[in-house]
């Protein structure tokens, strides 16, 4: 009987743990860079390059600032913004729902298009490669 009980309350709590642990937002845009065929890894400097890139109006850095470890402003509602790199904000780029509709946005208001998935990768992996 008290086997039971355990067995029980050992699996809730695995599942509880494999809920808690999402995805990495990079395991799917991996997935979808690699379906081209030429693609040979992510660039942390072809991220930075692309994060600092003037598109219409604005680059990523107008509103992430150009290091993005240190807290940024919405460069129209003056709102701020709690730092990209997860050095300074842990909670970046955990949350792959998070990840895509910011890229969506984004991309769209800076360079009129979405990224690709290469582009995406490229980014992420130039921001979390960023140290104190
Ligand atoms: C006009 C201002 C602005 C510009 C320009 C901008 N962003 Fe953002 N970005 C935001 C805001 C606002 C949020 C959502 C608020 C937040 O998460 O702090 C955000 C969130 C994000 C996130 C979500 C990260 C996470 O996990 O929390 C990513 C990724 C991102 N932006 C990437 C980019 C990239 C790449 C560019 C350049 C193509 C860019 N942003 C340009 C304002 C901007």
């Amino acid at each position: 009987m008290k086997q039971t009980v355990f067995v029980g309350g050992l699996a809730a709590l695995l599942f509880a743990a494999s809920l808690a642990r999402a995805a990495d937002p990079l395991d799917a845009i991996t997935a979808a860079a690699q379906a081209d065929k030429s693609f040979s890894g992510f660039s942390a400097a072809r991220g930075e390059t692309l994060f600092r890139t003037k598109g219409k109006d604005w680059s990523c850095s107008t509103c992430h600032t150009a290091d993005p470890r240190n807290p940024g402003r919405h460069t129209v509602t003056g709102k701020a913004i709690q730092p990209m790199a997860p050095v300074s904000n842990p909670k970046r780029l955990t949350d792959p729902a998070k990840v895509e509709k910011w890229f969506k946005r984004n991309c769209g208001d800076v360079f009129d298009r979405e990224c690709t998935a290469r582009e995406k990768g490229d980014v992420i992996t130039w921001l979390r490669s960023l140290a104190r």
